[in-house]
């Protein structure tokens, strides 16, 4: 398949210019590592706010390489956004920042709506604006979520074809910025792709998600706050898989088209729970069974999903991709780097972290 963006040129005036927005985030971090690693024919521009979620300590290991730049900003922001676009030019964006907790979405919807809705139509309005009439030389790369399909029974998979059916704020904001990338591809040509992927887990997530929440908690013999009666099902992929997936549909993937990324990897979350405690009483010395008694049934959370799980085929057959690591394998290697990284986890817990934890699990 040919790859618009793969001629290489070590000459920065030829060389593609890619925008990965929320790239100081979780999974943008390992985009953007990926990027800028493996692509040096590329300039990579990180566009991100530095909400509580991102962290430049996230690329401290590529921050100073010559064909990396990051850009403070607010995608919310429509004529910085313009500006930027303006005077970098880019051929094409990867679209990673967002609001991203359910949690904080239930508490404060507007600014769900703000970023992840507002923010979405600010990128496409200002690549609309610097890359017409050439549109079809350009890329604009959504990276969405499983939960726009909203919730499932004990049966049956989300297809790329699932209607939508959002039940969260967040997923509902999410929902609407990829109908807005749609409607930009059908009213203004604006060549588009969006993935749709499962939960991520690894190292650099925000310890306001659950696995972790629950690492730090054990480390800390603090209480291990499971919803509900921990029976709600989440389908997980080990981030640096996600970043793989990402590289690949946006070198490989269809100008149109929607891709699915799991790994056929359901858990409960009281199996998972469980789990991390047993390796972690293993890491930690501790006697088994010491920190599943930390594990404490809470409020369930508002209008809870009870199941996401993707059908992946279409990734795996069209495009040849598949998860590189089991999920025994990829927790043990996340709780490995939730305690070499003491610092960090120091760091993203102070401060403001700490009334939004007191609040929710007061
Ligand atoms: P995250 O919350 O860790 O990171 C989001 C990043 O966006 C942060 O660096 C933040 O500073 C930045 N940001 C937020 N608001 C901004 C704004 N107004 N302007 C500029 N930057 C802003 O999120 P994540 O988990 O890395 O998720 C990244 C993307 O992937 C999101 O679009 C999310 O919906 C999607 N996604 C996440 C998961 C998951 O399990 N985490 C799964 C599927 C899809
Ligand atoms: P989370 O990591 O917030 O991801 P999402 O809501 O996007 O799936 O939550 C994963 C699952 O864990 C979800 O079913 C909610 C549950 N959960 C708890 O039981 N306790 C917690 O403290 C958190 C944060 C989540």
């Amino acid at each position: 398949m040919p790859n618009k963006f793969a001629s290489k040129s070590e000459n920065m005036e030829n060389k593609k210019k890619i925008l990965i927005t929320g790239g100081a985030g979780f999974i943008g971090s390992h985009v953007v590592r990926l990027f800028v690693t493996k692509y040096p024919h590329y300039h990579i521009y990180n566009l991100d706010k530095l909400t509580y979620a991102g962290n430049l300590e996230n690329l401290k290991d590529i921050e100073g390489h010559k064909h990396y730049e990051f850009i403070k900003g607010d995608i919310t922001d429509a004529p910085f956004i313009q500006r930027l676009f303006e005077e970098t030019r880019p051929d094409a964006v990867i679209h990673l920042a967002a609001e991203s907790h359910v949690d904080r979405s239930i508490k404060d919807p507007l600014s769900f709506i703000n970023t992840n809705i507002i923010g979405t139509v600010n990128l496409l309005n200002a690549a609309k604006a610097i890359w017409e009439p050439e549109m079809d030389k350009h890329l604009f790369y959504h990276i969405s979520t499983d939960e726009v399909y909203g919730s499932l029974d004990h049966g049956g998979f989300f297809l790329e074809t699932t209607p939508y059916d959002p039940q969260s704020p967040y997923s509902a904001s999410k929902a609407s910025s990829d109908h807005f990338v749609r409607a930009w591809r059908n009213t203004y040509k604006i060549p588009i792709m969006i993935s749709n992927c499962s939960n991520n887990y690894g190292p650099y997530q925000f310890p306001e998600k659950l696995i972790p929440l629950c690492i730090n908690n054990i480390k800390n013999n603090k209480p291990l706050p499971i919803y509900g009666k921990g029976e709600n099902v989440r389908d997980w992929l080990y981030v640096v898989d996600h970043a793989r997936a990402i590289d690949l549909i946006f070198h490989q993937g269809k100008i149109g088209e929607t891709y699915n990324i799991g790994g056929f990897n359901e858990w409960k979350n009281i199996d998972i729970v469980q789990l991390l405690c047993r390796i972690m009483d293993q890491k930690l010395g501790r006697a088994e069974g010491t920190s599943e008694k930390l594990i404490t049934f809470v409020k369930d959370r508002a209008g809870h999903d009870l199941r996401y799980a993707i059908d992946a085929h279409k990734i795996m057959n069209e495009l040849g991709w598949q998860p590189s690591l089991q999920f025994e394998e990829g927790l043990e290697k996340t709780v490995d780097w939730y305690l070499a990284n003491e610092s960090w986890l120091q760091n993203v817990t102070s401060g403001n972290y700490q009334k939004y934890y007191e609040e929710q699990y007061k």
